[in-house]
């Protein structure tokens, strides 16, 4: 019998991939598809029945098929700090959590101020990764001192006031001005962290007050200020407050100003602080009810906030069971904001287009990532099946060494089952199926 010519191109092709019968988002709508994959690139979207061969063949019946999360604000630690995490330990948790892609900040030790640094960062991570891993720059004390030969490889530039990034250092204006400029001439956008507040909190008390959403405000009216001045691409991490929230929304133009929220502020609030110990501790702090109601509308309804950002920031068992003052701030969230978030779509909080639009696409053009965020013919093929089956968060199940979670015992209903970076699955129902350092990409913003 002759094959159809449509046959004879697809051998020609030579699917590598093909996930067959998932559930893949269409015009917002969950809808039966199966994602054809040639190399490292989604070949086409093809619907029941007219799937071309395959080499292998994945049954994702009943599952969701999505683009991976991009998670663009991730503390991966390694270097002297592998004891937090490493990338290794980081990267396995972000593949299991369904994201790959993960920025990581510079506030490492020793901090990313210098080229010579991000070459031990990058060479550490090509050995050791399982999902693609940019990176960001720190500002030096002397921000004419910056090192320009950090420009190709970084996807951004962190504004951090306190050590190891130039702690100490007073960010007035004329500093943030220095700071847009340095940023907007090798057009990268300054990422922010909108808390100037220094120096150790010694209770609880003290600590809410110290990082107020007065202060937060403030941060964010002065650097907004600077933004109007001297032009540039703002980006304000983990905003928590409604003031925030207002002050972005009303100073908003497209690309110019943007915003990430954590799921932890989405999620959680004070109320949910139970203990004495630092399982909740977190900068910026866990906020009010109404705050975390503000932060859900700006994200979803009014698109003041673009995007969903873990700020995944490991420490040890020790550093967060003492007691508060002295316990660490940072949560673990590569192994949960998945989860949660679709968690969010199938109980109606927010909708599909909404997550893909939150937690993948808008990641991907703040960050200027070429072929990704997206799920399309011609896209990278960084994708995750996720399994509708409800369980229960454990950080001792996390692949992150950072395994005390605020989630804990929290029921969801999406759990990523399988994780497919540059084309090849790297994570399967539990297991790696490859080693460290086989996959993925030093992504690179495109210009
Ligand atoms: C972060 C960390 O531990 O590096 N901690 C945190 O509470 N979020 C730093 C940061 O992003 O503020
Ligand atoms: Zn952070």
């Amino acid at each position: 019998m002759l094959e159809s010519s449509a046959t004879v191109v697809w051998r020609l092709m030579a699917i590598d991939l093909l996930l067959k019968d998932g559930l893949v988002i269409l015009q917002g709508k969950p809808t039966k598809r199966s994602i054809a994959i040639v190399g490292h690139t989604i070949e086409g979207i093809y619907s029941d029945g007219e799937e071309p061969p395959a080499k292998e063949v994945m049954d994702c019946t009943g599952m969701y098929v999505l683009p991976g999360m991009i998670d663009m604000h991730v503390h991966l630690r390694d270097l002297n700090q592998s004891y937090k995490e490493d990338y290794d330990s980081g990267t396995r948790a972000a593949a299991a959590g369904g994201v790959t892609t993960v920025v990581d900040m510079p506030n490492s030790v020793p901090p990313v101020l210098s080229r010579s640094v991000l070459d031990m960062k990058i060479n550490r991570a090509r050995k050791q990764r399982f999902v693609n891993v940019g990176f960001y720059a720190g500002i030096p004390r002397d921000v004419t001192a910056f090192d320009t030969a950090l420009v190709g490889d970084i996807l951004g530039i962190k504004v951090y006031p306190h050590a190891p990034l130039a702690g100490g250092v007073t960010w007035n204006s004329s500093r943030i001005h220095a700071a847009l400029q340095l940023s907007s001439k090798y057009n990268l956008p300054l990422l922010f962290h909108p808390d100037l507040a220094r120096g150790k909190a010694a209770s609880i008390t003290e600590f809410f007050s110290k990082h107020s959403c007065k202060e937060e405000a403030n941060a964010v009216a002065m650097f907004v200020a600077a933004l109007q001045e001297v032009g540039g691409h703002l980006h304000v991490c983990h905003v928590s407050c409604a003031s925030a929230a207002e002050l972005i929304m009303k100073s908003r133009a497209e690309e110019i100003l943007t915003a990430e929220v954590t799921p932890h502020h989405l999620f959680l609030s004070r109320d949910d602080i139970h203990g004495q110990d630092g399982t909740s501790k977190v900068l910026p702090p866990l906020r009010s009810r109404q705050d975390r109601e503000v932060l859900w509308y700006m994200l979803c309804k009014r698109c003041a906030i673009d995007c969903v950002a873990s700020d995944h920031a490991p420490h040890t068992r020790d550093e967060k069971m003492r007691d508060f003052a002295e316990a660490l701030s940072g949560l673990p969230g590569l192994e949960t904001t998945v989860p949660l978030m679709i968690t969010a779509v199938l109980e109606k909080r927010m909708t599909w287009a909404d997550y893909l639009r939150t937690c993948c696409y808008l990641p991907a053009r703040i960050l200027g990532l070429r072929g990704k965020g997206i799920l399309a013919k011609g896209f990278d093929a960084d994708i995750v099946v996720v399994s509708p089956e409800e369980y229960e968060i454990q950080g001792d199940t996390f692949f992150s060494k950072a395994r005390v979670t605020p989630f804990e015992g929290r029921h969801v209903k999406a759990k990523p089952v399988m994780t497919i970076v540059e084309g090849q699955i790297v994570y399967d129902h539990g297991r790696f199926v490859v080693g460290p350092g086989l996959v993925g990409c030093v992504p690179v913003r495109k210009r």
